[in-house]
């Protein structure tokens, strides 16, 4: 009842089969994949110095290609969102200069990853992308893009292998050819993932614990409200000035040196709004610690509730949420052996995640389609693995 997705070696197929279609005979030397993410925990924390307990997907970015001679750049998309593959080709300038943002804006990501590659200058390459990683849905479609193509690139010519300058030159990437001030946390899992694990990660010392989550008996369920409301892009920048605007009136470097104390005494020194964002923040982080704990010890429960409370809180303090995701979430809190639900993600659509009894897994899925107003797309996923090369052989 879960929808089924390319394995990464499907995608791998379709990709090669894309190359040969476009580029002739010759085959694809390389081949590498980044994962999308989902957050268990810790929403809207990272750009605020906090904890996030995200988790690797199976569902990934392909980028198989080669090197060439040339100074060009040749990309294609194989996406099965995108009915036409779409193919872009740009030069390099060879005068290190930025690649400018244009159309199509997926290869936004490419230029972009191009230009903050930690090893430059990138040769010339000819490039397919496959990805089973939906378009939009909230799951770090674009990390994992960008961390895949990184990736490649240290196929072509090789950087230091550091993997969180790796995850901040992709970071680097979303902000400055997508325009996307966003937070650490998906590029950071996208490399550092780890298959069986989710990741406690500071976003400030930008150090990671991995959880082990394999319980047999747990089953995480990603349930895609096929909705994206247009707030999304206006709406992240807002919360990322006010969050910022709130730790400069606590006279703190960031929210993550607030406590919940600082906030009560400042209360009158900051509009009811602010109050608010900064209120989700420094609970959130909290919650975040607490639920980090709870996995390690098994305590499914104790999880749930705070995932409830952190969907709450998104939805009444920094208002992210949208009626979609509350029906989804409410729709599977009423299923027996349902432990929690939330939103995860940015908001404004997307995503919910649920932890639940494996058992409970068909019932679930059944229920939230009788209750949702719209049609939702489910997937059964398990942590995976961060960025890696594929074997082509
Ligand atoms: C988006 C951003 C992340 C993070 C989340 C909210 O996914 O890319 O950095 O801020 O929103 O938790």
């Amino acid at each position: 009842m879960a929808s089924s997705f390319p394995s990464v070696s499907e995608l791998v197929a379709g990709a090669r089969h894309q190359y040969g279609k476009v580029f002739g005979e010759e085959a694809p030397l390389v081949a590498v994949c980044a994962p999308g993410r989902v957050n268990l925990i810790g929403e809207h924390t990272d750009y605020n110095q906090g904890f996030v307990l995200p988790m690797a997907l199976p569902l990934v970015t392909v980028v198989v290609g080669s090197k060439t001679s040339e100074q060009d750049v040749t990309v294609v998309t194989a996406t099965k969102d995108v009915d036409e593959p779409v193919r872009v080709d740009f030069s390099l300038p060879s005068d290190g200069s930025p690649l400018s943002p244009g159309s199509p804006s997926w290869a936004n990501y490419v230029k972009g990853v191009i230009h903050h590659y930690r090893a430059p200058p990138v040769p010339g390459f000819r490039a397919v992308i496959a990805s089973s990683v939906p378009l939009g849905g909230g799951l770090s479609s674009s990390a994992s893009l960008e961390v895949a193509v990184y990736t490649f690139l240290q196929q072509l010519k090789p950087d230091d292998g550091e993997k969180v300058a790796k995850a901040l030159s992709c970071q680097q990437a979303e902000h400055t050819h997508a325009g996307v001030p966003c937070g650490i946390m998906d590029q950071f899992v996208s490399v550092l993932g780890k298959e069986g694990h989710a990741l406690l990660i500071d976003c400030r010392s930008l150090e990671a614990t991995s959880i082990p989550l394999t319980d047999p008996e747990l089953v995480i369920l990603i349930t895609n409200s096929n909705v994206k409301h247009s707030l999304t892009g206006s709406e992240y920048p807002t919360r990322r000035r006010q969050c910022e605007g709130a730790a400069s009136i606590l006279g703190k470097a960031s929210l993550r040196d607030a406590t919940m104390k600082d906030l009560e005494e400042a209360r009158d020194k900051m509009d009811d709004v602010t109050y608010r964002r900064a209120r989700h923040v420094i609970e959130e982080i909290e919650r975040t610690v607490q639920a980090a704990e709870s996995l390690k010890k098994g305590a499914y429960r104790e999880f749930g509730r705070l995932m409830v409370e952190s969907h709450n809180s998104l939805r009444d303090l920094y208002e992210v949420s949208c009626k979609e995701l509350d029906e989804l979430v409410s729709a599977a809190m009423e299923v027996e052996g349902v432990f929690g639900s939330r939103m995860t993600g940015g908001g404004f659509g997307g995503c919910t995640v649920t932890l639940l009894q494996a058992g409970a897994i068909d019932k679930t899925i059944l229920h939230i389609k009788e209750r949702y107003n719209g049609t939702p797309t489910f997937y059964v996923t398990t942590p995976s693995e961060g960025a890696r090369t594929l074997s082509l052989s």
